[in-house]
């Protein structure tokens, strides 16, 4: 018997130029960069210029990934882009992305999962694959998050930044008894309950405008300690993996102190631990591909390599996966 497996076939990431530290930002907020280092490990983000739509980031990292697959764009059946900073409303950002790559019509659409939207994406991509029905889908994470924040409460607009990454996963068709390869493992979930805890304080149904970013961050930082360990507890268990076989754990870039805690919890070394936040700050549901990119173009990760994905973010949501590159 034959199963089909979705492979990372390649990964590939964007920043934005314009790389703004803590000091150029405490010019302009009450901060300082002792504080951001200290309570979040942050050293600077990248911000996108006003030109520079999500889907220009999102297609810029989705053309790194092709290249890196040696796919042409006229090969690719399906496009998810994880993001809460859409070009626009509707349509769709993954539909931007497709026409602005080259790809021929086929599925596209955006998956609305906050810090926890690469891990959702992922989730839908590898179900179309592992089902038959293509063979090619590309997982974008990408945001732009500088248009999004309140420049003037300290409290969120040193955390976060702009970027995109993105993955290839590709269909192979194996014996059953051959190794396992790709996408191991996926768990997902969200708890409504929680809405206030991290959210846009607008939108087009309620506000008529996007909003800006609103949290309650010592509450945030408790769940997500709790339910980023657990998740990859739940993912590993449910692949039939011991977490001491994980070879690396590429996190959610929020706070270097949630993934110091997570790792303690899950008794990882740090030194497993892909760590991007000093350069890239907290970019949403690009924080996972963007640290996964690093990790590669480092020599750091490479094929065989089994990888623990997790994140929690706004919902709450949040998500892990297990992937033997
Ligand atoms: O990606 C989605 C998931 N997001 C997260 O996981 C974020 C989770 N939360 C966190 O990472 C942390 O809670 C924060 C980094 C957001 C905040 O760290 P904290 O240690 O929880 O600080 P705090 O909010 O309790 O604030 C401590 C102090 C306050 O001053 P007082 O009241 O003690 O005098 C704040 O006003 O730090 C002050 N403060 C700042 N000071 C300088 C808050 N922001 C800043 C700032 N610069 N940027």
């Amino acid at each position: 018997m034959a199963r089909i497996e979705s492979r990372f076939a390649g990964v590939g990431a964007y920043l934005p130029a314009n790389a703004v530290t803590n000091a150029d930002l405490a010019l302009r907020v009450d901060t300082n960069d002792q504080w951001i280092r200290s309570r979040t490990g942050i050293g600077q983000r990248h911000i996108a210029a006003d030109h520079e739509a999500t889907s220009d980031i999102a297609a810029a990292a989705a053309e790194r990934a092709l290249a890196a697959a040696g796919v042409a764009a006229s090969e690719i059946e399906a496009i998810i882009v994880a993001t809460v900073t859409p070009d626009r409303t509707f349509p769709s950002t993954a539909v931007h992305v497709q026409a602005k790559i080259g790809a021929p019509p086929g599925v596209a659409f955006d998956v609305s999962a906050a810090c926890a939207g690469f891990i959702y994406a992922l989730n839908a991509a590898d179900a179309l694959i592992a089902g038959g029905r293509m063979s090619r889908v590309l997982v974008i994470g990408a945001e732009k998050l500088s248009c999004f924040l309140d420049w003037e409460d300290r409290a969120t607009c040193v955390l976060f930044g702009d970027g995109g990454g993105a993955v290839l996963l590709e269909a192979a068709r194996v014996e059953d008894d051959a190794p396992r390869k790709g996408v191991l493992g996926v768990h997902a979930s969200a708890d409504g309950r929680q809405t206030e805890l991290l959210f846009s304080d607008g939108g087009p149904s309620t506000t008529n405008t996007v909003g800006q970013v609103r949290m309650n961050g010592r509450e945030v930082f408790r769940h997500a300690v709790e339910e980023i360990s657990n998740a990859v507890v739940t993912v590993a268990k449910n692949s039939d993996v011991r977490i001491d076989d994980i070879d690396w754990f590429v996190p959610h870039q929020a706070n270097l102190r949630i993934i110091e805690a997570c790792a303690k919890r899950l008794s990882l070394d740090m030194s497993k631990v892909i760590v991007t936040i000093d350069r890239h700050a907290n970019t949403s549901s690009a924080s996972i591909p963007l640290a996964l990119d690093d990790a590669l173009q480092s020599g750091r990760l490479g094929g065989g390599d089994l990888v623990a994905f997790a994140a929690l973010g706004g919902g709450l949501a949040w998500g892990s996966a297990l992937v033997r590159l």
